[in-house]
């Protein structure tokens, strides 16, 4: 897929198969002719009676979409080589007369008991060298011959019999790949990575610095994964077995996409990635070789940053898919977050289910369809919870069915131009999660996910639409482009950096960012090594601060964690430090290039204080939010374009009502919009306007 979307219009019967050329070559992007709803539902774990009770109550919640077969592979496939499909058949054909779809997963994220004992060579071996054993789920080792023959036939056996089902929506393939292996089959794998990575032992010697610490190689097979060692890991060493790790799961699922190709099967495929914690994945390459992205998406804040972090892993999908991307997965209700399980009250259920799917979801599917009595997870929450139908939580799974129902609508896909439009772009790669997670940083509390987080987390506070951008993609279309901490930058990636801004971009680059090259070796001189010419800066010492102690800026802005002792070469000086050590010296500077501005933030701005640093950037370049000042009010607005309709997604967090005004019906309740659509806290609404058709937002009487 593109980085982009510029879709041309498929539409297809949420029963019938979606077509899809095979992945890697462009292709269709996913437009089912509804919303799915639904979830992962395991039947293997219920008696036939329970099936059609599931049944019966999936048509009362309208729900239109199961993800079969995630962990079965014992069902299907009791012992080696003997197959047991009935139970299948009759559960598809069950749903197919019911009218619902199904994705189809191949089963291979938990091979079963008999697996193991038959191939303990496949089960995945930790960084301290204990080998696990079955008894969980996730437990193998990926680059086992005998774990990827299993999964190849697997895969072949479903898509034999399955492939062509008129029901089947898609391929799950797998289920969040993301188990590490150091054993020796990894090594061997690693190895021929690495050869095709660096040629030689020697270029392989200077990537990673090994005249340091006496770890030069002198043959391949001295080369091990970063298994337990006494002290510190080379980080290029790491970097790289993270690299390949991602790549060799790749493989993994590529295989199965063949196979299953192979058996004529064109439904579309997809994995479904994980947030916020999985960082298994390059998810950009991932993207490429998957027909649309998939997100298994489980909350780590309460509050109204949890609606925040739905907006995040929304925009990141949907930027990864380069379009329309499906929600495989979020809680159906609470969520066991370290000690105790938060709680999600039904309608922060249903609003947060229009929050993914007015940034581009296709779907609201859940783990699970109906929470389990036994095994691991049987307090993890489920559509039909424990307590059965008559309960408040599955009455908002059919009122959830029945709004998007009458939203269907929106899931229509515009006949060329982005799904969301976005003035704001956000780089994201892997490498600089990855990066900033070896130990002995100058500091270890700055992590990855957070910085990147922290800056989608102004642009949603503002209500300004943001997209996330792969290093060396198309960037034109954005006016301002943020780079958070991306160490490790490429000479192609910098290069690709000052043409933007050479093109009149403006571009905001923070600390940890651009200095290393790929293999983490620091560009010397000063940092960021990779962007001082750019940025026309020069950095002479990182200056972590204490926990707990922050400092003012003349600007009015606050700081914390990090400082930086930074000289100008020929950058304009925006703010200096007003206390400490550095009082008087330049935080945040601003270079002139071409067209265009290159900014350096040296200083970890306080949330607070970042939000009004960006509201600043924004408000000169003149990117305004989608509604002003709806964010202020707790109203999230989000204009997702459709074929030849612009819906315009009103999620309403904040607890006064709000009255927003646009010429076209509201779709949930009916509401002519002409005349203001009232929203009331908590509530969600969807207005139907013309493309690019005004909105207003009107004061309110106090009632
Ligand atoms: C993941 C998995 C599911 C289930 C849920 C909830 O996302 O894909 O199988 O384990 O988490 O824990």
């Amino acid at each position: 897929m593109s980085a982009h979307e510029a879709p041309a219009r498929e539409t297809t019967s949420p029963s019938a198969p979606a077509t899809s050329s095979t992945a890697g070559t462009p292709c269709a992007p996913f437009a089912p002719s509804a919303f799915l709803v639904g979830g992962d539902w395991s039947p293997e774990q219920w008696d036939r009676d329970t099936w059609r009770e599931d049944v019966e109550l999936m048509r009362r919640a309208k729900v239109n979409t199961v993800s079969l077969g995630i962990f079965s592979w014992a069902s299907l496939e009791p012992a080696e080589g003997v197959y047991d499909t009935g139970w299948l058949d009759d559960v598809i054909e069950l749903i197919t007369a019911a009218g619902i779809g199904f994705f189809l997963a191949t089963p291979t994220a938990s091979p079963p008991p008999w697996f193991t004992l038959a191939h303990p060579d496949a089960m995945p071996v930790r960084e301290d060298g204990v080998r696990l054993t079955h008894g969980s789920r996730d437990t193998y080792a990926v680059s086992a011959p005998a774990y990827r023959d299993a999964s190849r036939r697997i895969a072949r056996m479903l898509a034999e019999r399955y492939g062509s089902h008129p029901g089947l929506r898609g391929w799950h393939l797998h289920n969040e790949y993301g188990t590490l292996d150091h054993g020796p089959h990894a090594a061997r794998s690693f190895r021929t990575w690495l050869q095709r990575r660096y040629g030689s032992l020697e270029t392989l010697n200077q990537e990673w610095s090994t005249s340091f610490w006496s770890q030069r190689y002198g043959d391949w097979e001295e080369i091990t994964p970063p298994r337990t060692t006494q002290y510190l890991h080379n980080p290029a060493q790491l970097i790289d077995f993270r690299r390949y790790s991602s790549d060799e799961m790749r493989s993994a699922m590529v295989e199965q996409r063949e196979e299953i190709r192979a058996a004529g099967s064109s439904a579309p495929m997809t994995t479904n990635f994980m947030l916020p914690t999985w960082n298994h994945l390059e998810q950009w390459s991932w993207a490429d070789e998957l027909d649309v992205v998939s997100l298994d998406h489980y909350l780590d804040t309460t509050g109204p940053d949890a609606e925040a972090h739905v907006a995040y892993g929304s925009d990141l999908s949907r930027s990864w898919s380069g379009g329309p991307w499906v929600l495989m997965e979020q809680n159906a209700a609470g969520i066991s977050l370290g000690d105790r399980t938060i709680p999600k009250s039904p309608q922060r259920m249903i609003r947060h289910s229009l929050g993914y799917i007015a940034r581009g979801s296709q779907s609201s599917l859940f783990f699970q369809w109906r929470a389990s009595l036994g095994g691991s997870e049987q307090w993890h929450s489920g559509l039909v919870p424990h307590a059965g139908a008559s309960t408040r939580r599955f009455e908002a799974v059919c009122e959830l069915g029945s709004i998007l129902e009458r939203i269907a609508p929106a899931v229509r896909l515009p006949a060329d131009g982005p799904l969301v439009e976005a003035e704001v772009g956000i780089l994201w790669h892997a490498d600089g999660w990855w990066a900033l997670e070896t130990p002995h940083l100058p500091s270890d509390t700055i992590r990855y996910s957070d910085e990147v987080r922290a800056t989608h987390r102004s642009f949603w506070r503002a209500g300004i639409p943001v997209d996330f951008v792969r290093p060396g993609a198309d960037a034109s279309r954005y006016r301002l482009l943020v780079v958070p901490c991306l160490y490790p930058l490429t000479g192609e990636q910098v290069t690709w950096l000052e043409q933007y801004v050479e093109a009149g971009g403006e571009l905001v680059v923070t600390y940890l960012s651009g200095i290393s090259d790929a293999s983490l070796r620091i560009e010397p001189g000063g940092y960021p090594g990779r962007l001082r010419e750019l940025l026309g800066v020069r950095v002479q010492e990182m200056l972590p601060l204490e926990a707990g102690v922050q400092v003012a800026l003349d600007d009015g802005g606050v700081v914390e964690e990090w400082t930086e002792l930074l000289e100008t070469t020929d950058a304009e000086v925006l703010a200096v430090y007003a206390q400490g050590e550095l009082r008087g010296l330049p935080a945040i500077t601003s270079s002139a290039r071409g067209s265009g501005h290159a900014v350096y933030l040296s200083a970890r701005l306080r949330q607070d204080s970042r939000d009004a640093f960006f509201a600043s950037v924004a408000e000169r370049l003149e990117i305004v939010p989608t509604l002003a000042g709806a964010a202020q009010q707790g109203l999230e607005v989000v204009r997702r374009r459709g074929d030849g309709a612009d819906h315009v997604f009103l999620l309403h967090h904040g607890s006064e009502s709000v009255t927003v005004r646009g010429d076209g019906p509201e779709l949930i309740s009916g509401q002519d919009g002409a005349s203001g659509v009232r929203i009331e806290p908590g509530d969600v609404g969807v207005l139907a306007l013309a493309p690019g058709a005004p909105l207003e937002l009107l004061p309110h009487p106090q009632s």
